[in-house]
């Protein structure tokens, strides 16, 4: 009787974990808070800040907050490695472009983990945008 009502509150915080964690979650992406936190700081040094924001507005470059809805997380890594090669060749890039005034986006030669981070960081703060 005692050992069922323990496996019941068990069955119940699990769920309530998973729920949770959904919640935390930016489309698909679950941020890693460490990851997040080196992401954090290289959106600052690599200047992405200067053309972006997670959640307040188009700035030079595309609001990010819903990136995880409109693209895949290989086309984010594709894109955050190498944006020239891709302007010249994706249409979905292309045509972001053409929204986008024809403002390239540089090549800032990030690494994978950097790429890595930079993606977490921004699950963490799409995640903040769409609440709770
Ligand atoms: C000089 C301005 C500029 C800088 C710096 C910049 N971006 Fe961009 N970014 C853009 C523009 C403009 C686009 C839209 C595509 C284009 O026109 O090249 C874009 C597109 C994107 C996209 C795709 C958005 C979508 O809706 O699909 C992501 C993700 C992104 N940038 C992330 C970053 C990150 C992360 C950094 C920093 C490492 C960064 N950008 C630095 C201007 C910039």
């Amino acid at each position: 009787m005692a050992a069922r009502d323990v496996a019941i509150g068990v069955a119940v915080g699990v769920a309530l974990a998973l729920a949770t964690s959904l919640q935390a979650q930016g489309g698909g992406m679950t941020a890693d808070p460490a990851l997040a936190k080196q992401g954090a700081n290289l959106f600052v040094q690599k200047g992405c800040l200067g053309c972006h924001s997670v959640g307040k507005g188009k700035l030079a470059g595309p609001d990010l907050a819903g990136v995880f809805q409109r693209r895949s997380k290989e086309w984010l890594r594709r894109w955050l490695k190498t944006p020239d090669q891709m302007l010249a060749s994706d249409s979905t890039a292309q045509a972001l472009l053409a929204q986008f005034n024809n403002t390239k986006m540089p090549n800032l030669h990030l690494s994978d983990k950097e790429v890595d981070a930079l993606l977490h960081y921004i699950a963490q703060e799409d995640a903040k945008v769409h609440g709770s």
